[in-house]
Protein backbone atom coordinates (compact mmCIF):
# COMPACT_ATOMS: atom_id res chain seq x y z
CA UNK A 1 0.00 0.00 0.00
CA UNK A 2 2.70 2.89 0.87
CA UNK A 3 5.13 4.17 -1.20
CA UNK A 4 8.35 2.11 -0.64
CA UNK A 5 12.17 3.05 -1.00
CA UNK A 6 13.66 0.72 -2.42
CA UNK A 7 17.21 2.07 -2.62
CA UNK A 8 19.64 4.00 -1.11
CA UNK A 9 18.86 7.17 -2.40
CA UNK A 10 20.87 9.50 -4.61
CA UNK A 11 22.97 11.36 -1.90
CA UNK A 12 24.38 14.85 -2.05
CA UNK A 13 28.10 12.36 -0.88
CA UNK A 14 28.28 14.21 2.48
CA UNK A 15 32.48 15.04 3.09
CA UNK A 16 33.39 13.27 5.75
CA UNK A 17 36.29 15.77 8.06
CA UNK A 18 36.41 12.40 10.67
CA UNK A 19 33.97 9.66 9.97
CA UNK A 20 33.23 8.35 13.47
CA UNK A 21 35.29 6.74 16.17
CA UNK A 22 36.57 3.44 14.18
CA UNK A 23 37.70 1.01 16.94
CA UNK A 24 41.32 -0.14 16.80
CA UNK A 25 41.11 -3.68 14.47
CA UNK A 26 40.88 -6.98 16.83
CA UNK A 27 44.54 -8.56 15.96
CA UNK A 28 42.97 -11.81 17.13
CA UNK A 29 41.05 -11.94 14.02
CA UNK A 30 42.68 -13.88 10.88
CA UNK A 31 43.40 -12.12 8.15
CA UNK A 32 41.96 -13.89 4.70
CA UNK A 33 44.56 -15.76 2.73
CA UNK A 34 43.78 -17.65 -0.77
CA UNK A 35 43.43 -21.18 1.41
CA UNK A 36 40.61 -19.40 3.33
CA UNK A 37 39.01 -18.60 -0.04
CA UNK A 38 39.93 -21.82 -1.41
CA UNK A 39 37.33 -23.26 1.31
CA UNK A 40 34.82 -21.38 0.75
CA UNK A 41 34.56 -22.50 -3.10
CA UNK A 42 34.56 -25.78 -2.00
CA UNK A 43 30.95 -25.24 0.27
CA UNK A 44 29.17 -22.65 -1.72
CA UNK A 45 28.65 -21.95 -5.38
CA UNK A 46 31.17 -19.85 -7.05
CA UNK A 47 28.25 -17.11 -8.33
CA UNK A 48 27.67 -16.49 -4.47
CA UNK A 49 30.99 -15.41 -4.02
CA UNK A 50 32.57 -12.07 -4.19
CA UNK A 51 36.41 -11.77 -3.27
CA UNK A 52 38.84 -9.08 -4.49
CA UNK A 53 42.30 -9.99 -5.78
CA UNK A 54 43.68 -8.66 -2.25
CA UNK A 55 42.50 -12.02 -0.93
CA UNK A 56 42.98 -13.96 -4.04
CA UNK A 57 39.92 -13.64 -5.86
CA UNK A 58 39.12 -11.77 -8.85
CA UNK A 59 36.06 -9.52 -8.18
CA UNK A 60 36.34 -6.04 -8.83
CA UNK A 61 36.46 -4.10 -5.66
CA UNK A 62 33.56 -1.82 -7.06
CA UNK A 63 31.28 -4.84 -6.45
CA UNK A 64 31.91 -4.83 -3.00
CA UNK A 65 31.17 -1.43 -2.35
CA UNK A 66 27.55 -1.35 -1.69
CA UNK A 67 28.10 -4.15 1.08
CA UNK A 68 31.07 -2.13 2.71
CA UNK A 69 29.59 1.43 2.85
CA UNK A 70 25.90 1.79 4.96
CA UNK A 71 22.73 3.48 4.03
CA UNK A 72 23.39 6.51 5.81
CA UNK A 73 27.31 7.01 3.43
CA UNK A 74 28.41 7.50 7.18
CA UNK A 75 30.33 4.17 8.30
CA UNK A 76 32.55 2.20 5.65
CA UNK A 77 34.41 -1.01 6.23
CA UNK A 78 37.07 -2.36 4.04
CA UNK A 79 35.75 -6.27 3.58
CA UNK A 80 37.55 -7.91 0.53
CA UNK A 81 35.09 -11.09 0.89
CA UNK A 82 31.46 -11.42 0.89
CA UNK A 83 29.49 -14.54 1.15
CA UNK A 84 26.07 -15.32 -0.02
CA UNK A 85 24.66 -18.51 0.85
CA UNK A 86 21.33 -19.52 -0.61
CA UNK A 87 20.64 -22.48 2.50
CA UNK A 88 21.21 -22.99 6.65
CA UNK A 89 23.81 -25.34 5.80
CA UNK A 90 25.85 -23.56 4.03
CA UNK A 91 25.30 -20.61 6.33
CA UNK A 92 26.46 -23.22 9.38
CA UNK A 93 29.83 -24.41 7.25
CA UNK A 94 31.06 -21.11 7.02
CA UNK A 95 30.36 -20.10 10.55
CA UNK A 96 31.80 -23.34 11.74
CA UNK A 97 35.05 -22.92 9.77
CA UNK A 98 35.15 -18.85 10.82
CA UNK A 99 35.09 -19.35 14.33
CA UNK A 100 37.70 -22.26 14.09
CA UNK A 101 39.92 -20.09 12.18
CA UNK A 102 38.97 -16.68 14.03
CA UNK A 103 37.76 -15.03 11.39
CA UNK A 104 35.24 -12.06 12.08
CA UNK A 105 31.90 -12.24 9.86
CA UNK A 106 29.17 -9.65 9.54
CA UNK A 107 25.39 -10.45 8.95
CA UNK A 108 24.32 -8.08 6.45
CA UNK A 109 20.10 -7.91 5.32
CA UNK A 110 18.88 -5.21 3.27
CA UNK A 111 21.94 -2.68 4.67
CA UNK A 112 18.91 -0.02 5.79
CA UNK A 113 20.35 0.16 9.19
CA UNK A 114 21.07 3.50 10.61
CA UNK A 115 23.67 3.11 13.22
CA UNK A 116 26.18 1.31 11.64
CA UNK A 117 25.70 -1.70 12.80
CA UNK A 118 25.66 -3.67 8.97
CA UNK A 119 28.70 -3.21 7.86
CA UNK A 120 32.20 -4.12 8.69
CA UNK A 121 34.41 -1.77 10.67
CA UNK A 122 37.43 -3.16 8.87
CA UNK A 123 37.99 -6.45 7.21
CA UNK A 124 34.98 -8.91 8.42
CA UNK A 125 33.55 -10.93 5.66
CA UNK A 126 30.18 -9.72 4.93
CA UNK A 127 28.01 -12.85 5.56
CA UNK A 128 24.60 -11.72 3.20
CA UNK A 129 21.19 -13.46 3.43
CA UNK A 130 19.77 -12.22 0.37
CA UNK A 131 19.91 -15.34 -1.20
CA UNK A 132 17.62 -16.83 1.32
CA UNK A 133 14.43 -15.38 0.44
CA UNK A 134 12.23 -18.13 0.00
CA UNK A 135 8.73 -18.43 1.58
CA UNK A 136 8.80 -21.80 3.66
CA UNK A 137 5.17 -21.95 4.07
CA UNK A 138 1.52 -20.34 4.96
CA UNK A 139 -0.84 -21.33 6.88
CA UNK A 140 -4.30 -20.25 6.15
CA UNK A 141 -6.30 -20.58 9.16
CA UNK A 142 -3.85 -18.81 11.76
CA UNK A 143 -2.78 -16.58 9.37
CA UNK A 144 1.20 -18.03 10.22
CA UNK A 145 4.26 -17.39 7.52
CA UNK A 146 7.38 -19.25 7.69
CA UNK A 147 10.20 -17.72 5.58
CA UNK A 148 14.05 -17.63 4.93
CA UNK A 149 15.81 -14.57 6.86
CA UNK A 150 16.43 -12.41 3.93
CA UNK A 151 12.93 -11.89 2.26
CA UNK A 152 12.40 -8.56 1.48
CA UNK A 153 9.92 -7.14 3.86
CA UNK A 154 7.80 -5.51 1.57
CA UNK A 155 8.03 -8.86 -1.09
CA UNK A 156 6.80 -10.88 1.97
CA UNK A 157 3.78 -8.08 2.42
CA UNK A 158 2.60 -8.42 -0.81
CA UNK A 159 2.59 -12.77 -0.54
CA UNK A 160 0.45 -12.45 2.62
CA UNK A 161 -1.59 -9.87 1.24
CA UNK A 162 -2.39 -11.98 -1.27
CA UNK A 163 -4.01 -14.36 0.84
CA UNK A 164 -6.06 -11.29 3.22
CA UNK A 165 -3.19 -10.96 5.60
CA UNK A 166 -0.70 -8.41 6.69
CA UNK A 167 2.37 -8.13 7.40
CA UNK A 168 2.51 -6.84 11.28
CA UNK A 169 5.36 -4.28 11.06
CA UNK A 170 5.88 -1.61 7.82
CA UNK A 171 8.41 1.13 7.47
CA UNK A 172 9.86 3.25 5.24
CA UNK A 173 12.51 0.81 3.97
CA UNK A 174 10.12 -1.49 3.39
CA UNK A 175 11.28 -2.21 -0.01
CA UNK A 176 15.12 -3.28 0.36
CA UNK A 177 15.34 -4.53 4.19
CA UNK A 178 14.86 -7.94 4.92
CA UNK A 179 12.55 -9.73 7.53
CA UNK A 180 15.52 -10.99 9.11
CA UNK A 181 17.52 -7.52 9.74
CA UNK A 182 13.74 -6.81 10.90
CA UNK A 183 14.17 -8.97 13.65
CA UNK A 184 17.87 -8.66 14.07
CA UNK A 185 17.00 -5.11 14.41
CA UNK A 186 13.87 -5.77 16.93
CA UNK A 187 12.17 -2.74 14.36
CA UNK A 188 9.71 -0.75 15.40
CA UNK A 189 8.30 1.23 12.14
CA UNK A 190 4.67 2.62 11.71
CA UNK A 191 2.61 -0.43 12.63
CA UNK A 192 4.42 -0.35 16.05
CA UNK A 193 0.83 1.28 17.53
CA UNK A 194 -1.57 -1.03 16.57
CA UNK A 195 0.38 -4.94 16.19
CA UNK A 196 2.67 -4.03 18.92
CA UNK A 197 6.69 -5.50 19.13
CA UNK A 198 8.05 -8.33 17.11
CA UNK A 199 8.77 -10.19 20.68
CA UNK A 200 5.24 -10.68 20.56
CA UNK A 201 4.31 -11.38 16.87
CA UNK A 202 7.70 -12.98 16.20
CA UNK A 203 6.80 -17.06 17.11
CA UNK A 204 10.12 -18.73 15.97
CA UNK A 205 13.34 -18.40 14.58
CA UNK A 206 16.12 -20.60 12.85
CA UNK A 207 19.01 -19.23 14.15
CA UNK A 208 22.96 -20.55 13.19
CA UNK A 209 25.44 -19.56 16.29
CA UNK A 210 28.90 -18.76 15.62
CA UNK A 211 30.13 -22.69 15.95
CA UNK A 212 27.94 -23.28 13.37
CA UNK A 213 25.09 -25.37 15.56
CA UNK A 214 21.80 -24.35 13.75
CA UNK A 215 19.39 -23.66 16.86
CA UNK A 216 16.10 -25.21 15.29
CA UNK A 217 13.30 -23.10 16.77
CA UNK A 218 11.41 -22.09 13.75
CA UNK A 219 7.76 -23.57 15.56
CA UNK A 220 4.52 -21.78 14.80
CA UNK A 221 2.83 -21.78 18.09
CA UNK A 222 0.79 -19.15 19.57
CA UNK A 223 1.44 -20.59 23.30
CA UNK A 224 4.32 -22.43 24.17
CA UNK A 225 5.77 -22.36 28.02
CA UNK A 226 8.74 -24.98 27.84
CA UNK A 227 11.03 -23.06 29.50
CA UNK A 228 13.34 -20.18 28.52
CA UNK A 229 12.32 -18.52 25.12
CA UNK A 230 15.54 -18.54 24.32
CA UNK A 231 14.32 -16.80 20.51
CA UNK A 232 13.23 -13.17 22.31
CA UNK A 233 17.64 -12.87 23.21
CA UNK A 234 18.35 -12.72 18.78
CA UNK A 235 15.51 -10.53 18.64
CA UNK A 236 17.15 -7.14 18.37
CA UNK A 237 20.76 -8.98 18.83
CA UNK A 238 21.43 -6.48 15.97
CA UNK A 239 24.16 -9.98 14.27
CA UNK A 240 26.05 -10.36 17.56
CA UNK A 241 24.72 -13.65 19.09
CA UNK A 242 23.57 -15.73 15.80
CA UNK A 243 22.86 -15.39 12.34
CA UNK A 244 18.94 -15.94 11.90
CA UNK A 245 17.93 -17.97 8.67
CA UNK A 246 14.23 -18.34 9.38
CA UNK A 247 11.40 -16.31 10.80
CA UNK A 248 8.29 -17.73 11.71
CA UNK A 249 5.57 -14.43 12.36
CA UNK A 250 1.68 -14.17 13.02
CA UNK A 251 -0.09 -11.99 10.21
CA UNK A 252 -3.31 -10.37 10.81
CA UNK A 253 -6.21 -9.87 8.96
CA UNK A 254 -5.69 -7.72 6.15
CA UNK A 255 -7.88 -4.25 7.08
CA UNK A 256 -10.16 -3.65 4.37
CA UNK A 257 -11.08 -0.14 5.10
CA UNK A 258 -8.11 2.31 5.47
CA UNK A 259 -8.34 6.05 5.95
CA UNK A 260 -5.67 8.98 6.41
CA UNK A 261 -5.48 12.11 7.20
CA UNK A 262 -3.12 14.38 7.11
CA UNK A 263 -3.62 17.83 9.71
CA UNK A 264 -2.25 21.03 10.21
CA UNK A 265 -1.19 21.92 14.04
CA UNK A 266 -0.62 24.52 15.55
CA UNK A 267 2.25 23.70 18.52
CA UNK A 268 3.62 20.64 20.22
CA UNK A 269 1.08 20.51 23.03
CA UNK A 270 -1.26 20.56 20.63
CA UNK A 271 0.26 17.10 18.51
CA UNK A 272 -0.05 15.50 22.05
CA UNK A 273 -3.90 16.79 22.87
CA UNK A 274 -4.83 15.21 18.99
CA UNK A 275 -3.71 12.04 20.03
CA UNK A 276 -5.17 11.54 23.35
CA UNK A 277 -8.56 12.38 21.57
CA UNK A 278 -7.89 10.41 18.67
CA UNK A 279 -7.21 7.32 21.10
CA UNK A 280 -10.61 8.39 23.03
CA UNK A 281 -12.52 8.39 20.00
CA UNK A 282 -11.10 5.77 17.19
CA UNK A 283 -9.18 3.44 19.81
CA UNK A 284 -9.93 0.37 18.10
CA UNK A 285 -9.28 1.54 14.24
CA UNK A 286 -6.29 3.80 14.86
CA UNK A 287 -3.50 2.30 12.90
CA UNK A 288 -0.87 5.02 13.28
CA UNK A 289 -0.38 8.22 14.68
CA UNK A 290 3.20 10.02 13.03
CA UNK A 291 3.75 13.42 13.05
CA UNK A 292 6.64 15.50 11.77
CA UNK A 293 7.71 19.50 12.23
CA UNK A 294 8.16 22.24 9.50
CA UNK A 295 11.21 21.62 8.78
CA UNK A 296 10.79 18.07 7.65
CA UNK A 297 7.87 19.35 5.46
CA UNK A 298 10.03 21.55 3.36
CA UNK A 299 12.85 18.81 2.69
CA UNK A 300 9.91 16.28 1.68
CA UNK A 301 7.97 18.78 -0.20
CA UNK A 302 10.61 19.66 -2.00
CA UNK A 303 12.47 15.97 -2.75
CA UNK A 304 10.01 14.04 -3.21
CA UNK A 305 7.87 16.58 -5.52
CA UNK A 306 5.08 16.41 -3.10
CA UNK A 307 2.18 18.92 -2.57
CA UNK A 308 1.19 19.57 0.46
CA UNK A 309 -2.52 19.00 0.94
CA UNK A 310 -3.44 21.46 3.29
CA UNK A 311 -4.17 25.43 2.76
CA UNK A 312 -1.19 26.62 4.64
CA UNK A 313 1.76 25.82 5.95
CA UNK A 314 1.69 24.94 10.37
CA UNK A 315 4.60 24.55 13.06
CA UNK A 316 3.80 20.65 13.22
CA UNK A 317 1.65 18.09 11.18
CA UNK A 318 0.20 14.47 11.97
CA UNK A 319 -0.88 11.86 9.84
CA UNK A 320 -3.89 9.48 11.60
CA UNK A 321 -4.78 6.31 10.19
CA UNK A 322 -7.56 4.26 10.94
CA UNK A 323 -7.76 0.41 9.85
CA UNK A 324 -11.07 -1.81 9.69
CA UNK A 325 -13.68 -4.19 7.94
CA UNK A 326 -16.28 -1.39 8.22
CA UNK A 327 -15.70 1.33 6.30
CA UNK A 328 -19.08 3.53 7.08
CA UNK A 329 -18.43 2.80 10.81
CA UNK A 330 -14.43 3.90 10.25
CA UNK A 331 -15.53 6.73 8.18
CA UNK A 332 -18.03 7.75 10.83
CA UNK A 333 -15.77 7.90 13.86
CA UNK A 334 -12.69 9.72 11.39
CA UNK A 335 -14.80 12.13 10.34
CA UNK A 336 -16.39 13.02 14.03
CA UNK A 337 -12.83 13.49 15.38
CA UNK A 338 -11.53 15.59 12.50
CA UNK A 339 -14.73 17.78 13.44
CA UNK A 340 -14.07 17.60 17.15
CA UNK A 341 -10.23 18.28 16.28
CA UNK A 342 -10.89 21.45 14.39
CA UNK A 343 -13.75 23.31 16.05
CA UNK A 344 -11.75 23.15 20.12
CA UNK A 345 -8.69 24.37 17.53
CA UNK A 346 -6.40 21.69 18.25
CA UNK A 347 -6.14 20.99 14.21
CA UNK A 348 -6.28 24.00 12.06
CA UNK A 349 -6.43 22.82 9.02
CA UNK A 350 -6.59 18.76 7.66
CA UNK A 351 -7.15 16.98 4.32
CA UNK A 352 -8.73 13.27 4.26
CA UNK A 353 -7.38 11.05 1.28
CA UNK A 354 -10.57 10.28 -1.15
CA UNK A 355 -8.77 7.50 -3.07
CA UNK A 356 -5.44 5.16 -2.91
CA UNK A 357 -2.98 7.39 -4.84
CA UNK A 358 -4.06 10.00 -1.96
CA UNK A 359 -3.19 7.67 0.44
CA UNK A 360 0.08 6.41 -1.00
CA UNK A 361 0.99 10.71 -1.46
CA UNK A 362 -0.05 11.26 2.34
CA UNK A 363 2.52 8.44 3.84
CA UNK A 364 5.09 9.18 1.21
CA UNK A 365 5.41 12.93 3.25
CA UNK A 366 5.67 11.15 6.49
CA UNK A 367 8.18 8.05 5.26
CA UNK A 368 9.77 10.28 2.78
CA UNK A 369 11.27 12.26 5.41
CA UNK A 370 14.44 10.21 6.15
CA UNK A 371 15.11 10.07 1.75
CA UNK A 372 14.94 14.03 1.82
CA UNK A 373 16.69 15.03 4.55
CA UNK A 374 19.99 12.28 2.82
CA UNK A 375 19.42 14.62 -0.06
CA UNK A 376 19.73 17.50 1.72
CA UNK A 377 23.54 16.93 3.39
CA UNK A 378 25.44 14.55 5.78
CA UNK A 379 22.09 13.82 8.09
CA UNK A 380 22.88 13.47 12.18
CA UNK A 381 20.43 10.72 13.82
CA UNK A 382 18.89 10.57 17.48
CA UNK A 383 16.31 7.59 17.60
CA UNK A 384 15.05 8.37 21.34
CA UNK A 385 12.32 7.49 23.33
CA UNK A 386 11.24 9.38 26.70
CA UNK A 387 7.99 10.06 27.73
CA UNK A 388 5.54 12.26 25.33
CA UNK A 389 4.91 15.59 27.10
CA UNK A 390 8.71 16.75 26.79
CA UNK A 391 10.22 14.32 23.90
CA UNK A 392 10.28 17.48 21.50
CA UNK A 393 12.00 19.94 23.90
CA UNK A 394 15.14 18.57 22.76
CA UNK A 395 14.63 19.70 19.35
CA UNK A 396 14.59 23.15 20.22
CA UNK A 397 17.78 22.63 22.99
CA UNK A 398 20.03 21.63 20.28
CA UNK A 399 19.04 24.00 17.83
CA UNK A 400 19.87 26.54 20.36
CA UNK A 401 23.05 24.94 21.25
CA UNK A 402 24.45 25.23 17.65
CA UNK A 403 23.18 28.57 17.36
CA UNK A 404 25.04 29.49 20.55
CA UNK A 405 28.43 28.18 19.27
CA UNK A 406 27.55 29.94 15.69
CA UNK A 407 27.31 26.79 13.77
CA UNK A 408 23.34 27.22 12.59
CA UNK A 409 21.43 30.28 11.55
CA UNK A 410 24.76 32.15 11.88
CA UNK A 411 25.85 33.88 8.64
CA UNK A 412 29.07 33.19 6.74
CA UNK A 413 30.59 30.42 4.81
CA UNK A 414 31.58 28.07 8.02
CA UNK A 415 27.96 27.65 8.56
CA UNK A 416 27.77 23.86 7.96
CA UNK A 417 23.94 23.25 9.86
CA UNK A 418 21.23 23.68 7.67
CA UNK A 419 18.37 21.65 9.34
CA UNK A 420 17.68 20.83 12.99
CA UNK A 421 14.06 18.55 12.94
CA UNK A 422 12.29 16.60 14.94
CA UNK A 423 9.75 13.35 13.70
CA UNK A 424 8.58 10.03 14.77
CA UNK A 425 6.11 7.76 16.00
CA UNK A 426 4.98 9.60 18.42
CA UNK A 427 1.97 7.19 19.67
CA UNK A 428 5.24 5.24 20.46
CA UNK A 429 6.77 7.45 22.22
CA UNK A 430 9.21 7.55 19.69
CA UNK A 431 10.84 10.71 18.94
CA UNK A 432 13.81 10.71 15.74
CA UNK A 433 15.98 14.04 16.23
CA UNK A 434 17.80 14.72 12.81
CA UNK A 435 20.36 17.29 12.54
CA UNK A 436 21.43 17.41 8.60
CA UNK A 437 25.03 19.30 7.54
CA UNK A 438 27.21 20.38 4.59
CA UNK A 439 29.49 17.71 5.99
CA UNK A 440 29.60 15.33 8.88
CA UNK A 441 32.60 17.04 11.09
CA UNK A 442 33.49 16.61 15.15
CA UNK A 443 32.46 20.27 16.21
CA UNK A 444 28.95 19.80 15.30
CA UNK A 445 28.94 15.83 16.71
CA UNK A 446 30.13 17.28 19.81
CA UNK A 447 27.65 19.48 20.37
CA UNK A 448 25.09 17.31 20.80
CA UNK A 449 27.72 13.95 21.94
CA UNK A 450 27.11 13.29 24.59
CA UNK A 451 24.38 16.02 25.54
CA UNK A 452 21.85 14.28 23.95
CA UNK A 453 22.27 10.71 25.51
CA UNK A 454 22.75 12.88 29.14
CA UNK A 455 19.45 14.02 28.15
CA UNK A 456 17.77 11.29 27.39
CA UNK A 457 19.17 9.54 30.95
CA UNK A 458 17.63 12.07 32.97
CA UNK A 459 14.66 11.69 31.71
CA UNK A 460 14.94 7.78 32.26
CA UNK A 461 14.24 7.26 28.50
CA UNK A 462 16.34 5.19 25.82
CA UNK A 463 19.00 6.05 23.84
CA UNK A 464 18.00 3.77 20.76
CA UNK A 465 13.79 3.53 20.98
CA UNK A 466 13.69 1.40 17.49
CA UNK A 467 17.25 1.73 15.44
CA UNK A 468 19.51 -0.42 17.80
CA UNK A 469 23.30 0.21 18.98
CA UNK A 470 25.25 -0.80 16.47
CA UNK A 471 28.69 0.78 16.57
CA UNK A 472 27.19 4.44 16.67
CA UNK A 473 25.83 4.29 20.54
CA UNK A 474 27.92 0.88 21.88
CA UNK A 475 29.84 3.20 23.89
CA UNK A 476 26.61 5.32 25.40
CA UNK A 477 25.07 2.06 25.60
CA UNK A 478 25.29 3.14 30.07
CA UNK A 479 23.09 6.26 29.31
CA UNK A 480 20.04 3.21 29.03
CA UNK A 481 21.09 0.38 30.84
CA UNK A 482 22.39 -0.15 34.28
CA UNK A 483 26.40 -1.42 34.51
CA UNK A 484 24.96 -4.55 35.88
CA UNK A 485 22.41 -5.18 32.99
CA UNK A 486 25.64 -4.41 30.47
CA UNK A 487 27.57 -7.07 32.42
CA UNK A 488 24.64 -10.34 31.99
CA UNK A 489 24.57 -8.89 28.06
CA UNK A 490 28.59 -9.48 28.10
CA UNK A 491 28.22 -12.87 29.35
CA UNK A 492 25.38 -13.80 27.48
CA UNK A 493 27.40 -12.63 24.23
CA UNK A 494 30.31 -14.69 25.20
CA UNK A 495 28.08 -17.82 26.08
CA UNK A 496 26.90 -17.75 22.46
CA UNK A 497 30.17 -16.21 21.13
CA UNK A 498 33.32 -16.78 22.70
CA UNK A 499 36.08 -15.66 20.24
CA UNK A 500 33.88 -12.51 19.72
CA UNK A 501 33.50 -13.38 15.66
CA UNK A 502 30.18 -12.25 14.99
CA UNK A 503 29.75 -8.81 14.22
CA UNK A 504 32.56 -7.47 16.22
CA UNK A 505 32.93 -3.82 17.58
CA UNK A 506 29.38 -3.54 17.78
CA UNK A 507 26.83 -3.08 20.25
CA UNK A 508 28.78 -3.91 23.80
P1 LIG B 1 20.65 -4.54 7.97
O1 LIG B 1 20.70 -3.06 7.89
O2 LIG B 1 21.33 -5.28 6.91
O3 LIG B 1 21.26 -5.00 9.38
C1 LIG B 1 20.86 -4.40 10.58
C2 LIG B 1 21.49 -5.18 11.75
O4 LIG B 1 20.95 -6.49 11.80
C3 LIG B 1 22.99 -5.37 11.62
O5 LIG B 1 23.57 -5.35 12.90
C4 LIG B 1 23.14 -6.75 11.01
O6 LIG B 1 24.36 -7.37 11.36
C5 LIG B 1 21.96 -7.48 11.59
N1 LIG B 1 21.36 -8.49 10.71
C6 LIG B 1 20.76 -8.31 9.51
N2 LIG B 1 20.28 -9.48 9.06
C7 LIG B 1 20.57 -10.41 9.99
C8 LIG B 1 20.33 -11.81 10.10
N3 LIG B 1 19.67 -12.49 9.16
N4 LIG B 1 20.78 -12.46 11.20
C9 LIG B 1 21.43 -11.78 12.20
N5 LIG B 1 21.69 -10.48 12.12
C10 LIG B 1 21.26 -9.79 11.04
N6 LIG B 1 13.82 1.13 11.64
C11 LIG B 1 12.77 1.06 12.49
O7 LIG B 1 12.86 0.40 13.52
N7 LIG B 1 11.60 1.74 12.23
C12 LIG B 1 11.43 2.48 11.12
O8 LIG B 1 10.38 3.09 10.92
C13 LIG B 1 12.51 2.55 10.19
N8 LIG B 1 12.38 3.23 9.04
C14 LIG B 1 13.43 3.31 8.20
C15 LIG B 1 13.28 4.05 7.02
C16 LIG B 1 14.35 4.18 6.13
C17 LIG B 1 14.17 4.97 4.89
C18 LIG B 1 15.59 3.54 6.44
C19 LIG B 1 16.74 3.64 5.50
C20 LIG B 1 15.74 2.80 7.59
C21 LIG B 1 14.66 2.68 8.48
N9 LIG B 1 14.78 1.93 9.65
C22 LIG B 1 13.72 1.85 10.51
C23 LIG B 1 16.04 1.24 9.98
C24 LIG B 1 16.20 -0.14 9.27
O9 LIG B 1 15.47 -0.19 8.11
C25 LIG B 1 15.75 -1.26 10.17
O10 LIG B 1 16.63 -1.35 11.24
C26 LIG B 1 15.66 -2.63 9.49
O11 LIG B 1 15.03 -3.53 10.36
C27 LIG B 1 17.01 -3.20 9.08
O12 LIG B 1 16.81 -4.32 8.24
P2 LIG B 1 17.92 -4.76 7.17
O13 LIG B 1 17.50 -6.03 6.55
O14 LIG B 1 18.21 -3.65 6.25
O15 LIG B 1 19.15 -5.04 8.13
C1 LIG C 1 11.48 6.60 10.36
O1 LIG C 1 10.65 6.53 11.26
O2 LIG C 1 11.30 7.27 9.32
C2 LIG C 1 12.71 5.77 10.49
O3 LIG C 1 12.92 5.27 11.75
C3 LIG C 1 13.94 6.31 9.83
C4 LIG C 1 14.51 7.53 10.43
O4 LIG C 1 14.51 7.68 11.64
O5 LIG C 1 15.02 8.37 9.70
ZN1 LIG D 1 11.17 5.40 12.94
Amino acid sequence: MLGAIRARPNFVKPVLVRLYHKPARNTEFKKLTASDIDFFKRVLPAETILATPAVGGTSDPVELEGFNADWLNKYRGDSQLVLRPKTTTEVSQILKYCNEQKIAVVPQGGNTGLVGGSVPVHDEVVLSLRNMNKVRGFDDISGIVTCDAGCVLEELDNYVADKGYTMPLDLGAKGSCQIGGNVATNAGGIRFLRYGTLHGSVLGLEVVLPDGTVLDNLNTLRKDNTGYDLKQLFIGSEGSLGVITGVSITTPQRPSAVNVAVLGVPSYKAVQDAFRLARRRCGEVLSAFEFWDSSCMGAVLHHQQLKSPLSAEFPFYVLVETSGSNKDHDDEKLGALLEELMENGTVEDGALAQDEQQIRRMWMMREGIPESLGKTGATYKYDISIPIPVLYDIVGDIANKLETASLFKSAGASDPVKIVCGYGHIGDGNLHLNVVADKFQDRVTEVFEPYVYEWVSSHRGSISAEHGVGLMKRDYLGYSKPKEMIDYMRRIKSMFDPNGILNPYKVL
